[in-house]
Protein backbone atom coordinates (compact mmCIF):
# COMPACT_ATOMS: atom_id res chain seq x y z
CA UNK A 1 0.00 0.00 0.00
CA UNK A 2 1.55 3.30 -1.03
CA UNK A 3 2.61 5.66 1.93
CA UNK A 4 1.14 8.76 3.07
CA UNK A 5 4.37 10.55 1.58
CA UNK A 6 3.55 9.30 -1.80
CA UNK A 7 -0.12 9.76 -1.75
CA UNK A 8 0.73 13.21 -1.40
CA UNK A 9 3.80 12.96 -4.07
CA UNK A 10 1.34 11.57 -6.46
CA UNK A 11 -1.41 14.23 -6.11
CA UNK A 12 1.26 16.81 -6.72
CA UNK A 13 2.44 15.53 -9.69
CA UNK A 14 -0.95 15.17 -10.90
CA UNK A 15 -1.58 18.86 -10.16
CA UNK A 16 1.63 20.08 -11.41
CA UNK A 17 0.89 18.24 -14.83
CA UNK A 18 -2.23 19.40 -14.99
CA UNK A 19 -0.98 23.08 -14.68
CA UNK A 20 1.77 23.14 -16.73
CA UNK A 21 3.83 26.43 -16.76
CA UNK A 22 4.53 28.80 -13.57
CA UNK A 23 5.44 27.61 -9.97
CA UNK A 24 3.18 29.64 -7.27
CA UNK A 25 5.17 30.74 -4.30
CA UNK A 26 1.97 31.64 -2.33
CA UNK A 27 -1.37 29.84 -1.81
CA UNK A 28 -4.68 30.46 -0.85
CA UNK A 29 -7.26 28.53 1.44
CA UNK A 30 -10.74 30.37 1.20
CA UNK A 31 -13.32 29.20 4.01
CA UNK A 32 -17.02 29.16 4.32
CA UNK A 33 -18.71 32.01 1.83
CA UNK A 34 -15.27 33.48 1.20
CA UNK A 35 -14.72 32.26 -1.80
CA UNK A 36 -14.59 35.35 -4.34
CA UNK A 37 -10.98 35.96 -4.46
CA UNK A 38 -10.68 32.46 -6.30
CA UNK A 39 -12.95 34.72 -9.19
CA UNK A 40 -10.38 37.37 -8.97
CA UNK A 41 -8.04 34.82 -10.66
CA UNK A 42 -7.05 35.86 -14.30
CA UNK A 43 -5.98 32.46 -16.41
CA UNK A 44 -7.59 30.45 -13.99
CA UNK A 45 -7.44 26.43 -14.13
CA UNK A 46 -9.84 24.75 -12.58
CA UNK A 47 -9.21 21.42 -10.84
CA UNK A 48 -12.47 19.86 -8.93
CA UNK A 49 -11.44 17.87 -5.83
CA UNK A 50 -12.80 14.90 -7.39
CA UNK A 51 -10.02 14.50 -10.01
CA UNK A 52 -7.01 15.20 -7.61
CA UNK A 53 -6.42 11.39 -6.60
CA UNK A 54 -6.06 10.93 -2.92
CA UNK A 55 -7.43 14.59 -1.94
CA UNK A 56 -10.52 14.40 0.14
CA UNK A 57 -14.39 16.55 -0.70
CA UNK A 58 -16.35 18.97 1.34
CA UNK A 59 -19.53 18.44 2.36
CA UNK A 60 -20.43 21.44 3.71
CA UNK A 61 -22.31 24.05 1.83
CA UNK A 62 -20.21 27.11 1.08
CA UNK A 63 -17.26 25.24 0.40
CA UNK A 64 -17.06 25.30 -3.00
CA UNK A 65 -14.25 22.29 -3.58
CA UNK A 66 -11.34 22.99 -6.19
CA UNK A 67 -8.13 24.35 -6.89
CA UNK A 68 -7.93 27.40 -8.49
CA UNK A 69 -4.39 27.90 -10.21
CA UNK A 70 -3.94 31.70 -12.23
CA UNK A 71 -2.44 35.12 -11.74
CA UNK A 72 -4.09 37.26 -8.56
CA UNK A 73 -2.62 40.62 -8.53
CA UNK A 74 -0.09 39.36 -11.56
CA UNK A 75 1.27 37.03 -9.57
CA UNK A 76 0.74 32.88 -9.96
CA UNK A 77 -0.98 31.47 -7.16
CA UNK A 78 -3.03 28.43 -5.99
CA UNK A 79 -6.13 28.50 -3.97
CA UNK A 80 -8.56 25.98 -2.64
CA UNK A 81 -11.29 27.39 -2.85
CA UNK A 82 -12.99 24.84 0.46
CA UNK A 83 -11.11 22.63 2.72
CA UNK A 84 -12.65 19.77 4.50
CA UNK A 85 -12.98 19.81 8.58
CA UNK A 86 -12.11 16.72 11.11
CA UNK A 87 -16.15 17.53 11.83
CA UNK A 88 -16.96 16.00 8.70
CA UNK A 89 -15.71 13.06 9.55
CA UNK A 90 -12.10 13.28 7.96
CA UNK A 91 -9.50 12.18 9.78
CA UNK A 92 -6.29 14.56 10.83
CA UNK A 93 -4.38 13.15 8.36
CA UNK A 94 -6.86 14.00 5.74
CA UNK A 95 -8.19 17.25 6.74
CA UNK A 96 -4.18 18.29 5.94
CA UNK A 97 -3.45 16.35 3.00
CA UNK A 98 -4.33 19.23 1.02
CA UNK A 99 -1.40 21.39 3.05
CA UNK A 100 0.98 18.49 2.33
CA UNK A 101 0.33 18.73 -1.20
CA UNK A 102 0.31 22.69 -1.33
CA UNK A 103 4.17 22.25 0.07
CA UNK A 104 5.35 19.34 -2.53
CA UNK A 105 3.84 21.90 -4.84
CA UNK A 106 7.07 24.10 -3.86
CA UNK A 107 4.21 27.16 -1.88
CA UNK A 108 6.21 28.88 0.65
CA UNK A 109 3.39 30.99 1.98
CA UNK A 110 0.05 30.47 2.59
CA UNK A 111 -3.04 32.38 3.38
CA UNK A 112 -5.53 30.82 5.44
CA UNK A 113 -9.12 32.24 5.69
CA UNK A 114 -11.23 31.00 7.80
CA UNK A 115 -14.95 32.01 9.43
CA UNK A 116 -14.99 33.31 13.01
CA UNK A 117 -17.13 33.65 16.13
CA UNK A 118 -16.11 37.42 17.30
CA UNK A 119 -14.71 36.76 21.60
CA UNK A 120 -13.17 39.89 22.20
CA UNK A 121 -15.23 42.92 22.58
CA UNK A 122 -15.21 45.60 20.18
CA UNK A 123 -15.12 42.89 17.56
CA UNK A 124 -17.51 43.64 14.41
CA UNK A 125 -19.46 41.46 12.02
CA UNK A 126 -17.72 41.56 8.72
CA UNK A 127 -14.16 42.62 10.21
CA UNK A 128 -11.34 41.00 9.18
CA UNK A 129 -8.84 40.39 11.83
CA UNK A 130 -5.16 38.71 11.37
CA UNK A 131 -3.90 36.21 13.29
CA UNK A 132 -1.22 37.05 15.61
CA UNK A 133 -1.47 33.61 17.45
CA UNK A 134 -3.70 29.90 18.00
CA UNK A 135 -4.40 28.05 20.67
CA UNK A 136 -5.06 24.28 20.01
CA UNK A 137 -8.47 23.10 21.30
CA UNK A 138 -8.98 20.49 19.14
CA UNK A 139 -7.84 17.44 21.51
CA UNK A 140 -5.36 16.11 18.60
CA UNK A 141 -2.31 17.24 16.74
CA UNK A 142 -1.83 16.27 13.12
CA UNK A 143 1.45 15.45 12.79
CA UNK A 144 0.90 12.74 15.84
CA UNK A 145 2.82 9.49 14.33
CA UNK A 146 5.97 8.93 12.58
CA UNK A 147 8.25 12.17 12.14
CA UNK A 148 8.11 12.62 8.30
CA UNK A 149 11.16 14.85 7.77
CA UNK A 150 11.07 14.32 3.83
CA UNK A 151 8.01 17.05 3.42
CA UNK A 152 10.31 19.71 4.50
CA UNK A 153 10.27 22.42 2.23
CA UNK A 154 13.35 24.20 3.31
CA UNK A 155 16.48 22.34 4.72
CA UNK A 156 15.73 23.61 8.69
CA UNK A 157 12.21 21.93 8.65
CA UNK A 158 10.59 18.42 8.93
CA UNK A 159 11.75 18.28 11.96
CA UNK A 160 9.93 16.04 14.92
CA UNK A 161 9.80 18.94 17.36
CA UNK A 162 9.99 22.41 16.09
CA UNK A 163 8.87 26.17 17.22
CA UNK A 164 5.77 27.57 17.33
CA UNK A 165 6.43 30.81 18.53
CA UNK A 166 5.79 32.74 15.34
CA UNK A 167 3.74 30.34 14.23
CA UNK A 168 2.08 33.42 12.28
CA UNK A 169 4.30 35.24 9.80
CA UNK A 170 5.16 38.57 11.85
CA UNK A 171 6.31 40.21 8.31
CA UNK A 172 3.21 39.14 6.59
CA UNK A 173 0.82 40.47 8.80
CA UNK A 174 2.65 43.65 8.25
CA UNK A 175 2.26 43.44 4.79
CA UNK A 176 -1.52 42.65 5.44
CA UNK A 177 -2.00 45.55 7.70
CA UNK A 178 -0.26 47.58 5.24
CA UNK A 179 -2.36 46.61 2.05
CA UNK A 180 -5.97 46.78 4.25
CA UNK A 181 -5.11 50.58 5.48
CA UNK A 182 -4.55 51.01 1.53
CA UNK A 183 -8.19 49.92 1.22
CA UNK A 184 -8.86 52.27 3.82
CA UNK A 185 -9.88 49.78 6.74
CA UNK A 186 -8.06 48.62 10.08
CA UNK A 187 -6.74 44.74 10.17
CA UNK A 188 -7.36 44.32 13.53
CA UNK A 189 -4.96 41.09 15.50
CA UNK A 190 -6.06 38.48 17.21
CA UNK A 191 -5.85 35.21 18.83
CA UNK A 192 -7.72 32.04 17.52
CA UNK A 193 -9.11 29.11 19.02
CA UNK A 194 -9.64 26.21 17.45
CA UNK A 195 -12.59 23.44 18.48
CA UNK A 196 -13.76 19.96 16.92
CA UNK A 197 -16.95 21.44 15.98
CA UNK A 198 -19.33 20.69 14.68
CA UNK A 199 -21.63 22.37 17.31
CA UNK A 200 -20.74 25.83 18.32
CA UNK A 201 -19.96 26.85 21.99
CA UNK A 202 -22.16 27.23 25.02
CA UNK A 203 -21.73 30.44 26.20
CA UNK A 204 -19.67 28.95 29.48
CA UNK A 205 -17.27 27.58 26.53
CA UNK A 206 -17.18 31.21 25.36
CA UNK A 207 -16.46 32.51 28.73
CA UNK A 208 -13.64 29.89 29.35
CA UNK A 209 -11.97 30.80 25.98
CA UNK A 210 -11.84 34.28 26.81
CA UNK A 211 -10.28 33.79 30.28
CA UNK A 212 -7.84 31.51 28.53
CA UNK A 213 -7.18 34.35 25.96
CA UNK A 214 -8.74 33.82 22.90
CA UNK A 215 -10.22 36.79 21.05
CA UNK A 216 -11.97 34.33 18.02
CA UNK A 217 -13.43 30.77 17.79
CA UNK A 218 -13.65 28.51 14.91
CA UNK A 219 -13.50 25.23 13.58
CA UNK A 220 -10.11 24.65 11.08
CA UNK A 221 -7.18 26.07 10.36
CA UNK A 222 -5.34 25.26 13.39
CA UNK A 223 -4.00 22.23 11.82
CA UNK A 224 -3.18 23.15 8.91
CA UNK A 225 -0.97 26.22 10.44
CA UNK A 226 0.76 23.13 12.67
CA UNK A 227 1.49 20.90 9.24
CA UNK A 228 2.85 24.11 7.17
CA UNK A 229 5.11 25.16 10.14
CA UNK A 230 6.13 22.08 9.94
CA UNK A 231 7.31 21.88 5.98
CA UNK A 232 8.45 25.49 6.64
CA UNK A 233 5.51 27.39 5.00
CA UNK A 234 5.47 30.95 5.96
CA UNK A 235 1.69 31.40 7.03
CA UNK A 236 -0.95 34.25 7.31
CA UNK A 237 -3.97 33.68 9.40
CA UNK A 238 -7.25 35.98 8.60
CA UNK A 239 -10.42 35.30 9.98
CA UNK A 240 -13.99 37.19 9.42
CA UNK A 241 -16.02 37.75 12.38
CA UNK A 242 -19.03 36.13 10.81
CA UNK A 243 -20.80 36.23 14.33
CA UNK A 244 -20.49 37.17 17.61
CA UNK A 245 -19.66 33.80 19.96
CA UNK A 246 -22.43 32.41 21.74
CA UNK A 247 -24.01 34.11 24.33
CA UNK A 248 -22.55 38.02 23.26
CA UNK A 249 -24.93 38.72 20.43
CA UNK A 250 -28.91 39.04 20.71
CA UNK A 251 -29.39 35.86 18.02
CA UNK A 252 -29.02 32.47 17.88
CA UNK A 253 -26.14 31.03 15.94
CA UNK A 254 -26.41 29.26 12.62
CA UNK A 255 -24.98 27.98 9.90
CA UNK A 256 -26.62 30.39 7.53
CA UNK A 257 -25.74 33.40 9.74
CA UNK A 258 -22.26 32.42 9.23
CA UNK A 259 -22.65 31.52 5.31
CA UNK A 260 -24.04 34.99 4.48
CA UNK A 261 -21.92 37.30 6.79
CA UNK A 262 -18.88 35.73 5.04
CA UNK A 263 -20.41 36.61 1.21
CA UNK A 264 -20.86 40.09 3.02
CA UNK A 265 -17.40 40.81 3.34
CA UNK A 266 -15.22 38.49 0.74
CA UNK A 267 -15.07 41.27 -1.80
CA UNK A 268 -13.33 43.11 0.52
CA UNK A 269 -10.92 40.18 1.29
CA UNK A 270 -10.75 39.69 -2.36
CA UNK A 271 -9.41 43.18 -2.86
CA UNK A 272 -7.17 42.68 0.32
CA UNK A 273 -5.53 39.27 -1.64
CA UNK A 274 -4.97 40.86 -4.63
CA UNK A 275 -2.96 43.32 -3.02
CA UNK A 276 -1.45 41.14 -0.65
CA UNK A 277 -0.84 38.33 -3.25
CA UNK A 278 2.57 39.71 -5.30
CA UNK A 279 3.96 41.26 -2.04
CA UNK A 280 3.94 37.84 -0.53
CA UNK A 281 5.36 36.22 -3.07
CA UNK A 282 8.39 39.18 -3.36
CA UNK A 283 8.72 38.82 0.71
CA UNK A 284 8.99 34.87 0.64
CA UNK A 285 11.15 34.48 -2.58
CA UNK A 286 13.74 36.68 -0.89
CA UNK A 287 13.60 35.16 2.49
CA UNK A 288 13.75 31.30 1.73
CA UNK A 289 16.08 29.31 0.24
CA UNK A 290 14.37 27.12 -2.19
CA UNK A 291 15.05 23.16 -2.23
CA UNK A 292 13.07 22.35 -4.69
CA UNK A 293 14.64 22.08 -8.89
N1 LIG B 1 -17.91 29.18 16.50
C1 LIG B 1 -17.19 28.24 15.85
N2 LIG B 1 -16.93 28.32 14.55
C2 LIG B 1 -17.41 29.37 13.87
C3 LIG B 1 -18.17 30.36 14.48
C4 LIG B 1 -18.42 30.27 15.87
O1 LIG B 1 -19.08 31.12 16.48
N3 LIG B 1 -18.47 31.27 13.52
C5 LIG B 1 -17.90 30.82 12.37
N4 LIG B 1 -17.26 29.67 12.57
Amino acid sequence: MASYFDKVTHAAAFVRARLGSGAPRVAIVLGSGLGAAADAVTHPIHIPYAEIPGFPQSTVEGHSGRLVAGLLGGVPVLILQGRVHYYEGYTPAEVTFPMRVLGALGIRAVILTNAAGGIAEGLRIGQLVALSDHINFMGWNPLTGPNEPRFACIPTAGLRFFDMTEAYSKPLRALARQAAAEEGFNLAEGIYLATPGPSFETPAEIRAFRTLGATLVGMSTVPETIVARHMGIEVLGISCVTNLAAGLGATQLSHQEVFEAGRKVEQRLARLLTILAPRAAAATVSAAPDTQP
